[in-house]
C-alpha cells in the first residue's frame, strides 16, 4: 500500500491525446526560439565587446566591416529564419491537420445523416403497418381492401419511355421491394413485359385484354381492373404498380399513392395523372438529396384520399 506507485490510467481519446501532443511540441518550439533569441542578445553583445572595445581581431575585416558585425548580422538572419519558421511556415498543428479534422468532421457528420434518414424510414414504416392494421380490420368486416397505387414520377409526371424506366434510384427500388414484398401486385401487360423475369416474393396480377396471354407459371392473368383486384380479395394491401394506362384506370378507386417524386423532368411516352390536392392529402414526405448515389433529389411522399 504505502510507498507503491499508483500508475495513472490515462482514458484520453487518440484525438485528444494527438492535440496533447501537439500542444507538448508547440510549447517546446516556442521555447527553442525564445532560448535562440536570448543566446543571440547574450553571445551578440560579448561579440561587439570584444571586438570593438576589447579590440580582439580588431584588424580582421571584410569590406572593412567588423568581423563581428558580419557574424550578428548573419545570426539575426538565422533569428528571423527562425521566427518565420514557428509562427508563419509551422503554424499551431499544421495545415494537414486542419484538413484531416476536416474531412474526419464531415464523415461523421454524413454518418449522422446517413442514421437520420434510416430512422425517418423506420418511422414511416412504423406508420404505415399501424394504418395497414385499422384498414385490416375494415377488411374482415366489409371485405374491401387497402388498394396502393405505388409508383415514381418525375416533376412533369413522366414515369418511362420506350417500356422502360428512365432512371435508377437505388434508394426507390429498395422502397418499392420493402414495400410490397408479400403482397398481390397489379399491372398492365405492357409493364409485366418490361420486367426481365416475375419479381419474387410477390403475386403478379396481370391485365390483358388478350383471351390466351401466356405467362409463367404463378402469375395471375385477368382482363379487367375489377377482376384483378377481385383476385386480390385476401390481401389486406394490394399494390397497383403500373404502368401509365392502369394509373389512370386506377387513381379514382385506390385509397393510397405511395409516390417517389423525382425532382427533374424528362422527356419520355408514359405519364402519372395528376393528383388533385381537393381529394388526395399528403400525409408525409421524405426529401432526398442529390448524392454520388442517387443522380437526381427525390421525395417520397404518401397521399390518402380525404
Ligand atoms: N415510374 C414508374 O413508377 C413506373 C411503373 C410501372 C411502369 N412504368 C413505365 O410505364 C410504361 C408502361 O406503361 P403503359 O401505360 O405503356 O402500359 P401498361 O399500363 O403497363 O400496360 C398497358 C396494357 O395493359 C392492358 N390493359 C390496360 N387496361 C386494360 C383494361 N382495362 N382491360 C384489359 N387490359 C388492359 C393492355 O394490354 P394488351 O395490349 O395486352 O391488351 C394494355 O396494352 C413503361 O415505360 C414502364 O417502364 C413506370
Amino acid at each position: 500500500m504505502f510507498g507503491k506507485k499508483h500508475k495513472i490510467q490515462t482514458q484520453l481519446d487518440p484525438d485528444q491525446l494527438e492535440r496533447i501532443e501537439n500542444a507538448q511540441r508547440r510549447i517546446k518550439q516556442k521555447k527553442r526560439l525564445h532560448t535562440h533569441f536570448i543566446l543571440f542578445l547574450i553571445v551578440g553583445t560579448l561579440l561587439l565587446v570584444g571586438n570593438l572595445f576589447l579590440k580582439i581581431g580588431a584588424t580582421y575585416t571584410y569590406f572593412e566591416i567588423d568581423w563581428s558585425f558580419i557574424v550578428i548580422l548573419l545570426w539575426v538572419a538565422l533569428v528571423i529564419y527562425h521566427t518565420i519558421n514557428v509562427y508563419i511556415t509551422h503554424k499551431f498543428m499544421g495545415k494537414a491537420w486542419e484538413k484531416a479534422q476536416l474531412n474526419k468532421l464531415v464523415a461523421q457528420q454524413e454518418n449522422r445523416i446517413e442514421k437520420l434518414k434510416l430512422q425517418l424510414e423506420k418511422e414511416e414504416l412504423i406508420k404505415l403497418k399501424s394504418a395497414n392494421y385499422s384498414t385490416t380490420k375494415a377488411i374482415t368486416t366489409q371485405n374491401t381492401s387497402k388498394l396502393t397505387i405505388i409508383a415514381a414520377a418525375a416533376e412533369n409526371n413522366v414515369i418511362g419511355k420506350d417500356n422502360k424506366l428512365i432512371w435508377h434510384i437505388s434508394d426507390d427500388l429498395k422502397r418499392f421491394k420493402r414495400l410490397t414484398n408479400g403482397h398481390h401486385i397489379i399491372m398492365g401487360r405492357k409493364t409485366f413485359e418490361s420486367f426481365p423475369k416475375p419479381l419474387p416474393n410477390r403475386t403478379h396480377v396481370v391485365i390483358t385484354n388478350q383471351a390466351n396471354y401466356n405467362a409463367p407459371d404463378g402469375v395471375i392473368i385477368v382482363n379487367s381492373l375489377e377482376q384483378a383486384i377481385k383476385a386480390c380479395k385476401n390481401d389486406e394491401q394490394p399494390f397497383i404498380i403500373g404502368g401509365g394506362e392502369i394509373y389512370k384506370q386506377s387513381i379514382n378507386i385506390a385509397q393510397t399513392i405511395e409516390l417517389t417524386r423525382v425532382h427533374d423532368s424528362f422527356e419520355g411516352d408514359t405519364l402519372f395523372p395528376e393528383i388533385n390536392s381537393d381529394i388526395w392529402q399528403q400525409t408525409q414526405t421524405i426529401y432526398h438529396e442529390k448524392s454520388e448515389k442517387h443522380k437526381h433529389a427525390f421525395s417520397f411522399i404518401t397521399y390518402v384520399k380525404r
